[in-house]
């Protein structure tokens, strides 16, 4: 098996640690040469880079180099696998995101309504630069890109690169749901087999078998409603946070059985009661920011300051296993399947072909297969038609700097609906988000 070179970007995130430890335990599908990490902001990266040598000289001997840079020739030359997860703005702008649209009475959410669209925003530049960037030093490098608003930055990739078909958008939640489905199940994630359809963080399991075929939906559908659902994966099963939003699961199925729903599509469907439920002085970016991160920043510092992890506890999450276990899939063929994000080209028959929308995929040596989903249904079309017109126009208002394709983004979400609540919303967003976005202007032919 060749033996990989891997760039993590972003490596100064709170994610990091676990990505690297993924890897160890994945060493044997997924062997590398070597691991470089590149961050913008040198002293995040720095304590996380410190403390992974650790953990890898510790636990990946076989590891030939890790080094980390801020020099984008250093890091992008040479490159196998890209993987990419920055927070334009950090962890600070994933606040305001939260809190403006909350001031209106609107969903306040990093990548649902209109957080997500000012998160969009910020991410589609620097994600296009960083893709320019690989390219220049690895033309052939894979890209696996988990940056979010995952919906909206891979609907402006699709437009900035047709034609390179080695660079993957994927999103860890439907395997993040999918093992505490397989902890119903008493199985192991990797043995489900999904069915899925939808657009990133607004779609659903329409069947969910096992690989020996048996179908296992029903099972679900009834410990659900009947038994309730807990989040399971390490990185959230005793978060608050994500105990309430596994729990919403349960009301979805009860109020729609027919599919079994992504988490995110709480904040679509009971926009109020999630408005209701937060505290504009602690949304989930503060909850990150005293939770994860400070979690994060203390274990990296015990690693460091002991030069070993024997007083710590480190664990595997699937967020990490989810991205190793594709790219082994894309290294060495392996025609596993994974639910990732595509250009849809008739996957789902009555949408439109030039929409990304996630479904399950083969992933192989050529990218991912994805597999046929036929037509789906009024209430799950509408929805979908719907969404993807607002991330459409969200990447026209970048594209064309342009004030009223932001303003009819937002009106169609369906976490704003009104009017002059978008324009309010909108016009907060654009004085918070000055330092990142581009200008947005007036459209001059319509001007009245
Ligand atoms: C899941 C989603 C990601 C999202 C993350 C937020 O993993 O797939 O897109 O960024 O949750 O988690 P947090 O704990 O930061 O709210
Ligand atoms: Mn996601």
């Amino acid at each position: 098996m060749k033996r990989q070179n891997l760039v993590v970007v972003g490596a100064g995130s709170t994610y990091t640690i676990g990505m690297i430890m993924s890897l160890i335990a994945e060493k044997e599908q997924f062997p590398l040469k070597s691991i470089t990490f590149y961050d913008t902001d040198a002293d995040r990266q720095e304590q996380v880079a410190k403390a992974s040598e650790i953990i890898l000289k510790e636990r990946y001997p076989e590891l030939e180099s890790f080094h980390y840079t801020t020099d984008k020739q250093e890091a992008f030359s040479n490159a196998d696998f890209v993987f990419i997860q920055i927070r334009t703005g950090g962890l600070a702008m994933r606040e305001k995101d939260e809190q403006i649209p909350l001031r209106y009475d609107a969903v306040g959410q990093e990548t649902c309504g209109p957080g997500g669209m000012a998160y969009g925003l910020r991410s589609i530049g620097d994600m296009i630069q960083l893709v320019n960037d690989v390219r220049s030093f690895s033309p052939d490098a894979w890209i696996l890109n988990y940056t979010n608003p995952a919906a909206i930055v891979a609907e402006a990739l699709r437009r900035e690169f047709p034609e390179d078909n080695k660079l993957l958008n994927i999103c860890d939640m439907p395997a993040a749901i999918m093992v505490s489905y397989a902890s119903i199940l008493g199985k192991e994630v990797f043995d489900l087999v999904p069915e899925y359809f939808g657009l990133n963080h607004f779609g659903w399991f329409t069947k969910i078998y096992d690989k020996q075929g048996v179908d296992h939906t029903n099972t679900l559908k009834r410990a659900i409603t009947e038994d309730g659902f807990i989040p399971e994966d390490a990185e959230i099963a005793n978060d608050p946070n994500w105990i309430k939003t596994f729990k919403q699961v349960e009301q979805m199925v009860t109020d729609f059985p027919e599919y079994l729903p992504n988490t995110y599509l709480q904040y679509y469907l009971y926009p109020s009661q999630m408005v209701e439920k937060e505290d504009p002085a602690n949304t989930r970016a503060r909850q990150v920011i005293n939770g994860r991160e400070k979690r994060v920043h203390t274990l990296a510092d015990q690693i460091i300051k002991d030069g070993s992890t024997e007083n710590v506890e480190l664990e595997v999450d699937i967020h990490g296993r989810y991205m190793v276990r594709v790219a082994a899939s894309m290294a060495y063929n392996n025609g596993d399947i994974f639910i990732v994000m595509v250009e849809n080209n008739g996957t789902i028959a009555n949408l439109q072909d030039d929409v990304m929308v996630e479904v399950p995929a083969m992933i192989t040596n050529r990218g991912p297969k994805p597999f046929s989903v036929g037509n789906i249904s009024t209430f799950y079309k509408g929805l979908i038609e719907n969404q993807l017109a607002y991330e459409k126009l969200v990447v026209d208002a970048y594209e064309q700097n342009s004030y009223e394709k932001a303003l009819q983004a937002l009106t169609l979400n369906r976490t704003v609906v009104d009017v002059p609540k978008a324009r309010k919303i909108l016009d907060d967003l654009i004085d918070a988000n000055k330092d990142y976005w581009p200008t947005l202007h007036a459209n001059k032919q319509h001007a009245v």
